[in-house]
């Protein structure tokens, strides 16, 4: 029997590092109060955590703006508390992912500083991508080098001092590095090196279809800059990086492994990351973006299933991530019916848990956290606020930092009387971890029955599923001995034959009830 590597079937929690547990007071997040909160998560039943970047950064979008890759920010604690990190969590059981961020640095890594202080044309503006401006339509006018957009809005250019500009294709303290300097890529290598060194069992590759652009840089010209074979992301020179990066996992042994954040047009193209040369996964996003449809479900797990057959990998699943709304509010639809959107929170979890291949789930969502939707204007930290005017309100609503215990803010998130880096609801009382631990009806004993129970079966469990027959509002698949079944309308559906194991909601007899779902052993 081939040997089964722990990621192929893995659930991954996503640890957003500056909002998961507040060790030392300062109201943000760090390495210590992870380590203090891990058997949270081994209670919880996950495989593995992947921590969101604690390196050395000023934080201009929540870390993804790295001044050292080789060490961690002193807010987020120090070398010595990640290795002790990573010990702890072998020891619980528990595997450690961590981000990389590739494409981009702060605009205070010391090579962006070496670049601006260089004259253009110099070695050190060659590892940033800087070029001359072109003239605008008025005399005199110079506009920015091309017409792509920065994804935080605005364009992606900024001028610096002598008049050339660097390419950002997020916020404008993240410049984006050129791949097409040997010295990016050996350094990227070396960083690498240096954390499977210290033990972390596979990366996060932050906007990894991004590191390599078409060398015109030639204008989008109103395409999307996400449409296949444009010249910004997906470039087909990306794959060389990962061909040399799976190398060097290769050399390690206990099956490290990199999952690539890749956001593309068309699966041929998610295939192309997945040559077995190259990454073990990609995230794949459709579940998330799909509406609260057992049509557009259905839709979305055949194509995502098309996707990887021919690679030989296994799908990867996610409902919610720090980039997103939290799926409990994007599923309050109306938000007239109360409950709504924990309820298909719930039956969303048996879908995303019987399907093959990996789930991706997101710190707080076995608390059932919903979106914050009410900061204040002067809280929020998002770029994306700042950048859009505040037309976008940004991603700080889902970033919120979690509450474990008591009935105030900041929950135990920090130690008592500090506020935390985002203000936390006064509602969420009942919903901190402590309240809900010993609660059986609690989303929290719901997670935690749920992956306890695909724990007990996955060894029995194929890795393709079969459609059954079911009404139009739901869907039904046999994997094996387990039959999944989501009713996303609104009127009871009839179960095929079999013995409920799990049901987000009471069955009537044989009728699953609308906006739930069940696990079967089929009869
Ligand atoms: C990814 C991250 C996101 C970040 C962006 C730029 O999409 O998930 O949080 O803002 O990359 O690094």
């Amino acid at each position: 029997m081939t040997r089964i590597p722990w990621w192929r079937h893995a659930v991954v929690y996503e640890v957003y590092v500056r909002s998961f547990a507040d060790s030392d007071g300062d109201g943000e997040g760090d390495l210590q109060g992870i380590r203090s909160r891990l058997g949270h998560l081994r209670d919880l039943g996950v495989d593995a955590l992947w921590l969101t970047p604690f390196y050395t950064s000023p934080l201009a979008d929540g870390g993804y703006d790295v001044a050292d890759y080789r060490d961690v920010d002193p807010r987020f604690g120090t070398l010595h508390d990640f290795d002790a990190l990573v010990a702890d969590a072998h020891a619980h059981g528990l595997r450690l992912i961590i981000d990389i961020v590739p494409n981009h640095s702060s605009d205070r890594h010391p090579w962006f500083r070496e670049a601006l202080a260089a004259p253009p044309g110099s070695p050190a503006r060659s590892r940033y991508i800087f070029r001359p401006g072109r003239p605008g339509e008025r005399p005199g006018e110079i506009q920015p080098p091309n017409d792509w957009p920065s994804a935080f809005g605005g364009p992606a250019w900024t001028r610096v001092d002598d008049g050339e500009w660097y390419l950002h294709l997020y916020a404008r303290e993240q410049p984006d590095f050129n791949w097409r300097n040997p010295e990016v890529r050996s350094e990227f290598e070396e960083i690498l090196r240096f954390w499977l060194d210290r033990g972390v069992d596979g990366f996060r590759i932050d906007v990894a279809a991004g590191l390599v652009k078409d060398e015109s840089l030639r204008d989008l010209n109103g395409r999307d800059s996400r449409a296949l074979n444009g010249p910004v992301y997906s470039r087909p020179e990306v794959h060389d990086v990962y061909r040399g990066w799976r190398r060097i996992l290769d050399e390690y042994d206990g099956d490290r492994m990199a999952i690539g954040e890749v956001w593309t047009d068309g699966p041929e193209d998610l295939a192309l990351y997945l040559r077995p040369d190259e990454l073990h996964q990609v995230f794949q996003f459709d579940l998330q973006l799909a509406p609260w449809s057992a049509a557009a479900f259905r839709e979305v797990i055949d194509a995502a299933l098309k996707a990887v057959a021919p690679t030989g990998t296994a799908p990867t699943w996610v409902l919610s991530s720090h980039d997103s709304i939290r799926h409990v509010t994007r599923y309050e639809r109306p938000e007239s019916v109360p409950g709504i959107g924990h309820a298909r929170a719930r039956a969303a979890l048996l879908l995303l848990l019987a399907l093959p291949g990996s789930a991706y789930l997101y710190q707080g969502e076995e608390l059932g956290l919903p979106e914050v939707t009410d900061l204040p204007d002067e809280a929020r930290q998002d770029p994306i606020f700042e950048r859009t005017n505040g037309e976008l309100a940004g991603r700080d609503g889902c970033r919120v930092p979690l509450p474990w215990s008591g009935d105030t803010e900041p929950y135990g998130f920090s130690p008592g009387g500090v506020r935390p880096w985002l203000p936390m609801p006064a509602r969420w009382a009942p919903m901190t971890a402590q309240a809900q631990a010993s609660d059986p009806s609690s989303m929290l004993t719901w997670y935690r029955d749920a992956l306890a129970l695909r724990r007990r079966l996955l060894d029995d469990l194929p890795e393709d599923i079969d459609w059954l027959d079911s009404p139009g509002t739901a869907l039904c698949f046999r994997r094996g001995p387990l039959i999944c079944a989501l009713n996303c309308g609104e009127n009871p559906v009839r179960l095929p034959p079999g013995t409920p194991l799990l049901t987000s909601t009471p069955l009537y007899g044989d009728l699953l009830p609308g906006n739930s779902a069940a696990w079967l052993t089929p009869s």
